[in-house]
């Protein structure tokens, strides 16, 4: 039985859920529907360092599509709760009692850090609070650590840089590199493009990393030269993402050895990046000059709402917010009706500005890994790398 005592989680707790055990309570009862109040969201994101702005366009495009349906979802008023997350694991499980406690979230949309996430995974696998994940890749939230209450609206760490790998292996590339940040993310992208780029042919022969946040890159390009590699890809978002494009470039390695990743490298950072990601090639789930209709009609929607171009994080928290509103639809607004909104939120093609998009049964986006290309401040699509793509899902036994 999930329902739990009202105890606090324990850090000890979220270490062992990491490590794949089952755990029994330690978050506040899930609150009685109180007639006619309004569904009460949880937005636990990083609105400050070195994601802020990610956080920033995934809460502004939930915004966006709750003003579009009137602020309403299952027939009820929707409150937004926003805490921010910083980013930090270890304030984590504190931030998401925070959000189930003192501010009685029904619901949680959260967060960009593959980390930070897991302390929300948690939550709903113990209570079944329902959490839409709408950025942060890990792998386990549609793995191991799957459950009926827990879906994604991005992707796994392993499905762009799975693609980015197949392409340049099927380009002729036999020998990478592979440079990131050392947590969750930045490994498990790691592993989808090694594992692409073999699947085509090529090897990744060394690994580069150095710890979350940190921004020190120089000693690590100073080592790119000697590893005669064809092609170096990588995991960087962010403010993290501007600096080591800029600092790839000003070190003379761009024109020697192309630098490519996982798009999070350059998306929603090419103004900041300049002349550094002219030609940059990366395999993300979204790109620019998509033309579908609802793309178009989001980005003019966003545009005109926020001021800012839209990028994938704008696009993931969107469709989030959608995937919701499909599921409190068919629960018509009451949280404690888990059969109707799983049944609703499993079966749903989203209609996304990516293109429409269904779930894999461990409910993760399949979905097409395009290839772009920067150019004059946008990343245009010029491919698709692998098609359809689900996450292998392994592990995952729905309870
Ligand atoms: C992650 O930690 O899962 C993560 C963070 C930023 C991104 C993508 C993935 O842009």
């Amino acid at each position: 039985m999930r329902q739990s005592a009202a105890l606090p989680i324990s850090r000890r707790g979220l270490a062992g859920l990491a490590a794949g055990a089952a755990l029994a309570g330690a978050f506040p009862p899930r609150p009685a529907l109180a007639q006619g109040a309004p569904l009460r969201v949880g937005l636990m994101l990083p609105f400050s360092g070195t994601f802020a702005a990610l956080g920033e366009n995934i809460a502004a495009a939930i915004e966006l599509h709750l003003a579009e349906r009137g602020g309403r979802m299952g027939g009820r008023a929707v409150q937004l709760i926003r805490l921010d997350d910083e980013s930090n694991p270890a304030n984590a499980v504190q931030n998401v009692n925070r959000l189930l406690g003192r501010e009685r979230a029904e619901v949680l949309i959260g967060t960009v850090h593959s980390g930070v996430v897991m302390a929300l995974v948690q939550a709903a696998r113990e209570r079944g609070v329902p959490l839409i994940i709408p950025n942060a890749g890990n792998a386990s939230a549609t793995r191991e650590l799957c459950a009926p209450t827990i879906f994604r609206t991005s992707f796994t760490n392993w499905q762009p840089a799975y693609g980015m790998g197949l392409a340049l292996g099927r380009e002729g590339v036999r020998r990478a590199a592979w440079v990131t940040w050392d947590y969750a993310a930045g490994n498990e992208a790691g592993e989808g493009f090694r594992e692409g780029l073999r699947a085509s042919g090529g090897e990744v022969v060394r690994e580069l990393k150095l710890p979350f946040p940190e921004t020190n890159f120089q000693p690590l390009l100073a080592q790119i030269p000697g590893l005669e590699v064809q092609a170096v890809g990588s995991f960087f978002a962010g403010g993290g993402a501007v600096q080591f494009v800029r600092e790839y470039a000003a070190a003379g390695l761009k024109e020697r050895i192309p630098l490519t990743g996982s798009g999070f490298l350059t998306e929603g950072v090419l103004a900041a990046q300049g002349a550094a990601a002219e030609g940059i090639r990366t395999a993300l789930h979204y790109g620019d000059g998509l033309d579908n209709p609802k793309n178009n009609a989001f980005r003019a929607a966003f545009r005109e709402r926020t001021g800012r171009e839209a990028d994938v994080y704008a696009v993931q928290g969107y469709d989030a917010a959608q995937l919701l509103g499909i599921g409190m639809d068919a629960a018509r607004g009451d949280v404690s009706a888990e059969r109707e909104w799983v049944r609703a939120m499993r079966a749903a093609r989203i209609d996304s500005p990516r293109g429409a998009f269904t779930l894999s049964p461990s409910h993760n986006p399949v979905q097409n890994i395009y290839l772009r290309e920067a150019r004059g401040g946008q990343n245009r699509v010029v491919g698709i790398a692998a098609e359809a793509l689900a996450d292998p899902g392994t592990g995952c036994r729905m309870a």
